[in-house]
């Protein structure tokens, strides 16, 4: 039974923009079921705060270098998942997105603010935070966490660390007038350490300092090992690859359950299939969609390169000229959203794009499409493939990362183990084929119904991977120091 301190830049439904939220909220409750304690420390945004309103306490007060920071204690909603907050006004004192403002660039600040994040991580993993509780492990997500290892590795006696990366081409990068501006040591502007081909990055943080590195599949851990993939750190990644392991994610199987979901027209599970139809005909009329028996194609995402939407455009007018429909949900860069919209205006009955982000509308599509659209061109792990299996809703999926781990491909006729479909070159034709594959199974509603099945009797829940990563820090405290006490 170890103390675990998970840091997280965001956590569902506190404040979430992809999939590492999901993950933050679900993995500390799988962790807890094996008997670790966890808790989270997440930035005090404002919304946050705003959520938490009326369920806080302050735990503690810090100075950080001059800058007086207030912890504030919470749990996540609904469950025993202790929270603190960092609440200081680089976070707390502005709305919207975490990493962005409204104009869509980065935050002028974000060096400063994750920097001061990871400071008090630090003080919070020395257990010098005042809180009066000892980390065995501190587990780091994402760029805006790297800077902890990097903090850590300069005291003799500390806790082990994790970093895991959910996505290697978000590296948090920054400029030499920002590294001088922020007091760092002068001897981590060096190759072997922070510097980036004349920038620095705050996931090359994690990745050099760090104990161990994990990554949300097998397969995104071989592919960041090569230029293709590497993002400009695979050299690195080589260098580091004892350390680096892959561990598929797994899903919140309470939030992501046809069976319960309330968010949905009509509940069903693996033997109440037929009830599935009723969502379809629910999520076709409430968006403006002919209620029909077409097939109905289905995408819920950032609306940015790496998901594909090119592909998905590319095939999409001739897709619902020959009598398929689709709902897409997402937002993201202009141009896309454009692209859709004016897609939309022209197929009314067809076509349903909604730009924006509604929880409630990804269950439905989820629960009512029959073919779910994952055309990555590269994903780390990808939660909404696996939510699309517990639903019964068949994924296409370009063969990468996450998505080759999860979706087994309907390759031949006798095949009896299939959940999905896949493609392995990424263009426009190489989607069509496999939608066209797809629509031709769609056809035959015995396979059909098969390749359901297989999807839905997978278990995608947290369990197996949460036992990998309670392996993985069992061996790191084996060979460890004992943590500090306060
Ligand atoms: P990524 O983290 O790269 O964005 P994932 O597939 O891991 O991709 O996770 C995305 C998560 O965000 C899923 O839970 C998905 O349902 C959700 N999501 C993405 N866009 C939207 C949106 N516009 N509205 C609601 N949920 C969304
Ligand atoms: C990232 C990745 C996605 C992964 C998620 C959670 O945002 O893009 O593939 O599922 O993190 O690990």
């Amino acid at each position: 039974m170890s103390n675990i301190l998970f840091v997280t830049s965001e956590v569902f439904p506190l404040i979430k923009t992809g999939g590492l939220a999901d993950v933050a909220a679900s993995l500390p409750r799988a962790l807890m079921k094996l008997k670790h304690n966890v808790r989270i420390l997440l930035p005090g945004y404002a919304s946050v705060m705003k959520a938490a309103a009326g369920d806080v306490k302050k735990v503690a007060v810090l100075d950080v270098d001059g800058e007086s920071v207030t912890l504030w204690r919470t749990f996540l909603p609904g469950t025993r998942v202790l929270v603190w907050l960092v609440d200081a006004p680089g976070f707390s004192e502005r709305e919207g997105n975490p990493y962005c403002g409204p104009d869509g660039f980065d935050w002028p600040d974000n060096a400063q603010r994750f920097l001061l994040f990871a400071k008090v991580a630090r003080l919070v993993a020395l257990n010098q935070a005042g809180l009066d509780w000892p980390v065995d492990v501190v587990h780091c997500n994402d760029w805006q966490t790297g800077m902890v290892p990097a903090l850590l590795a300069q005291d003799s006696v500390r806790p082990a660390t994790v970093f895991t990366i959910h996505n290697l081409a978000y590296r948090g990068l920054f400029s030499w007038d920002t590294f001088a501006s922020l007091g760092l040591p002068h001897d981590l502007w060096h190759m072997e350490r922070l510097e980036f081909y004349g920038q620095f990055s705050f996931m090359k943080g994690g990745l050099v300092y760090a104990d161990r590195i994990t990554t949300v599949s097998p397969s995104y851990a071989q592919e960041i090992q090569t230029p293709e993939a590497g993002n400009g750190l695979d050299g690195l990644l080589r260098y580091r690859q004892s350390a680096l392991s892959g561990i598929l994610n797994g899903i919140d199987a309470d939030e992501w359950n046809p069976g319960t979901d309330k968010h949905i027209a009509q509940m069903y599970t693996r033997r109440t299939l037929n009830h599935k139809l009723k969502n379809k005909m629910a999520l076709q009329e409430r968006n403006g969609l002919a209620v029909s028996e077409q097939p109905l194609l289905g995408f819920i995402g950032r609306l940015v390169d790496q998901k594909g939407i090119d592909l998905i455009l590319d095939n999409l007018s001739q897709l619902l000229t020959e009598g398929c429909q689709c709902i897409i949900l997402g937002s993201g860069m202009k141009d896309y959203e454009q692209q859709l919209l004016q897609l939309a205006q022209q197929y009314p009955q067809q076509l349903s794009v909604t730009i924006g982000y509604n929880e409630s509308l990804a269950h439905q599509i989820e629960a009512g499409a029959d073919i779910f659209l994952m055309p990555s061109a590269y994903e780390p792990c990808g939660l909404n493939q696996l939510y699309s299996l517990r639903y019964g809703t068949l994924p296409v999926v370009h063969a990468v990362g996450g998505l080759r781990d999860s979706v087994i491909d309907f390759a031949e006729p006798s095949q009896t183990d299939a959940t999905g479909f896949m493609f392995y070159q990424y263009t426009a034709h190489g989607l069509y084929t496999a939608i066209q594959r797809a629509l031709t199974v769609f056809q035959d509603k015995k396979i059909w119904r098969m390749l359901q099945n297989n999807g839905m009797g997978k278990d995608l829940s947290w369990h197996q991977s949460a036992r990998k990563y309670e392996q993985l820090y069992s061996e790191l405290l084996i060979t460890s120091s004992p943590h500090p006490s306060s």
